[in-house]
C-alpha cells in the first residue's frame, strides 16, 4: 500500500479524520476531525498561538466573523481577483484546474485532450444574509481570515494602545470553491487557518518578512519535523497574490506531489489597509507619537491552513517497524500523552490500582485507558495513535508502588514510582 493510502486508512480506522458526510457518499474536499484529530489539531493551535501571541508583547489575538460586508470582499479584490482558471473537457465536460492539469494534458477522467479556453473561477462560496435573496443581500464565506483583521485594525490599536510595530492574529475557518480538490487534507474546500498579521514602518518591511520567514521555518522544526523535508520557495511576479509585493512559501516534501506549499509569508504592504480606507471613508492610518507622523503600515503575513500542518505531521512522523506502525508525533503534540493499563483485566486489585493512577494523571493530561486483549497489542495500538508512553500496572506494582513505563519510539521499558508520576511526563512533555 502507498504511504498516503496507509495514512489515510488509519486516520479513518484510528478517529484522525472521516470524509465529510460520508453515509450520503460524502461531500467534495470536505473532512471531518475525528476524536483524536480535533486533539492533534487543538494542540497545533494552542503551539502557534503560545508562541505567536503569548511570548511576545507586541502581538494581541482577534476572533472576527466568518460573514462579512460584501463591500469587505470588493474592496480586497476577492471579487475581481480571487480566482483560478478553469478548463472544460469538451468530450466529458469534467472541469479542472488548469494549472493543475497532469503534464500529458490528458483529461483526468476520459484521457481526451480536448480542451475549452481558459476562463477565471471565483474561488469563493457565495451566500445571502437575512431573507431576501438579492443582490445587496449578497456576500460570501471569507476565504482568508485576515480580512477581518483589517477592518478591525483601528478597533485593536484604539482599544489596546499597540505601539508600531504590532501584530493581530486570528485563527478561524476559511472556504474556498477549489476547482480541483484532492490530496486528503492538502487541498479541500473548508478549512481552518492560523495568520498573522504583524503591521509595521514601510521602511522596515523589508526586513521584518525575512524575520518572519526565520520564525515560522523554525517553528516548524520546533514540531519536529524532519529539516529535509521543509525549504523556502520564493514567489515569481507572476505567481504573487493580488496584495503582494513579495513572497515566500514554507513547502514540505510531500508524498504525492514533492515540494508544495505548507505556509506562505507575504508583504501585504497597505495594500488592504488602504484599500478599506479609502473604501469606508474611515481612517485607518497610524499616528507615529515620535516622528508625529501618519503613516498607513505595511503588513507582514504568515498564513497556514491547519490541516496542511496535520498532514505534514502525520506524514513526517509515521513509520513502520515490522508490523508495527509507530506515529512518531512530538509528546506535546500527541493527543494522548500516556495510556494506562492494568496487566490483566480480570483481577480487580490490578484493575483498581490502574484506574486510581488513570484518574490522578487524567488531572494533568490527556490520558488513555485500555484493558482490552494481551498488553502487547495495547502497545501496538497506542503506537499507531502516537501516545508516548504507556504505563503498565502488573502485580510488583502492588508491594512496590512502581509501574512499568515503556516509550514508544525505543520501546525500552523502566519502573518509575507512581508518586513521581506526574513530575516524570511533565517534564517529558514540556
Ligand atoms: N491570507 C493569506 C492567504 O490566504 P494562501 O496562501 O492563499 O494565503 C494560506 O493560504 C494557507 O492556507 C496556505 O499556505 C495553506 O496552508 C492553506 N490553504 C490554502 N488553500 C487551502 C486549501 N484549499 N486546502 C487546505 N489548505 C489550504
Amino acid at each position: 500500500m502507498e504511504l498516503m493510502e496507509k495514512i489515510v486508512s488509519l486516520c479513518k480506522r484510528r478517529g484522525y479524520v472521516f470524509s465529510g458526510s460520508e453515509i450520503y457518499g460524502g461531500l467534495g474536499g470536505v473532512y471531518d476531525l475525528g476524536p483524536l484529530g480535533v486533539e492533534l489539531a487543538k494542540n497545533i493551535k494552542d503551539f502557534w498561538w503560545r508562541n505567536i501571541v503569548y511570548c511576545r508583547d507586541n502581538i494581541v489575538g482577534l476572533d472576527s466573523s466568518i460573514l462579512m460586508s460584501q463591500k469587505v470582499w470588493q474592496t480586497s479584490g476577492h471579487v475581481e481577483s480571487f480566482a483560478d482558471p478553469l478548463v472544460e473537457c469538451r468530450n466529458c465536460h469534467s472541469r479542472f484546474r488548469q494549472d493543475l492539469l497532469p503534464k500529458t494534458r490528458k483529461c483526468p477522467s476520459c484521457g481526451k485532450k480536448d480542451w475549452t479556453k481558459s476562463r477565471k473561477f471565483n474561488l469563493m462560496f457565495k451566500t445571502h444574509v437575512g431573507p431576501v435573496e438579492d443582490e445587496s443581500s449578497e456576500t460570501y464565506l471569507r476565504p482568508e481570515t485576515a480580512q477581518g483583521i483589517f477592518v478591525n485594525f483601528a478597533n485593536v490599536a484604539d482599544s489596546m494602545r499597540v505601539k508600531l510595530p504590532f501584530g493581530i492574529a486570528q485563527i478561524g475557518k476559511g472556504f474556498r470553491n477549489e476547482i480541483t480538490t484532492g490530496n486528503f487534507l492538502f487541498r479541500v474546500r473548508e478549512f481552518e487557518m492560523m495568520e498573522l498579521e504583524y503591521f509595521t514602518y514601510p521602511r522596515k518591511a523589508s526586513d521584518d518578512f525575512g524575520y518572519w520567514k526565520k520564525e515560522r521555518m523554525d517553528w516548524y522544526l520546533s514540531l519536529g519535523i524532519n529539516k529535509k523535508n521543509l525549504r523556502f520557495r520564493k514567489h515569481e511576479s507572476d505567481e504573487r497574490a493580488h496584495y503582494a509585493a513579495e513572497s515566500v512559501d514554507i513547502e514540505y516534501n510531500w508524498p504525492f506531489m514533492g515540494w508544495g506549499e505548507l505556509e506562505g509569508i507575504a508583504n501585504r504592504t497597505d495594500f488592504d489597509l488602504h484599500a478599506h480606507s479609502e473604501a469606508s471613508g474611515k481612517d485607518l492610518s497610524y499616528f507615529d507619537e515620535e516622528t508625529k507622523e501618519k503613516i498607513t503600515p505595511f503588513v507582514i503575513e504568515p498564513s497556514c491552513g491547519i490541516g496542511r500542518v496535520m498532514l505534514a505531521l502525520l506524514v513526517d512522523s509515521y513509520s513502520e517497524d515490522g508490523s508495527r506502525v509507530i506515529l512518531k508525533l512530538a509528546p506535546k503534540l500527541a493527543p494522548f500523552k500516556v495510556a494506562v493499563f492494568p496487566l490483566l483485566a480480570n483481577k480487580p486489585e490490578l484493575v483498581k490500582l490502574a484506574k486510581l493512577i488513570y484518574e490522578d494523571l487524567k488531572t494533568e493530561f490527556p490520558v488513555a485507558w485500555d484493558d482490552r486483549g494481551n498488553i502487547g497489542k495495547r502497545y501496538y495500538a497506542q503506537d499507531e495513535i502516537g501516545t508516548p508512553w504507556c504505563v503498565t500496572v502488573d502485580f510488583d506494582s502492588l508491594d512496590d508502588k512502581s509501574v512499568t513505563v515503556r516509550d514508544r519510539d525505543s520501546t525500552k521499558q523502566e519502573r518509575v514510582k507512581i508518586s513521581n508520576l506526574v513530575d516524570y511526563f511533565s517534564k517529558k512533555i514540556s
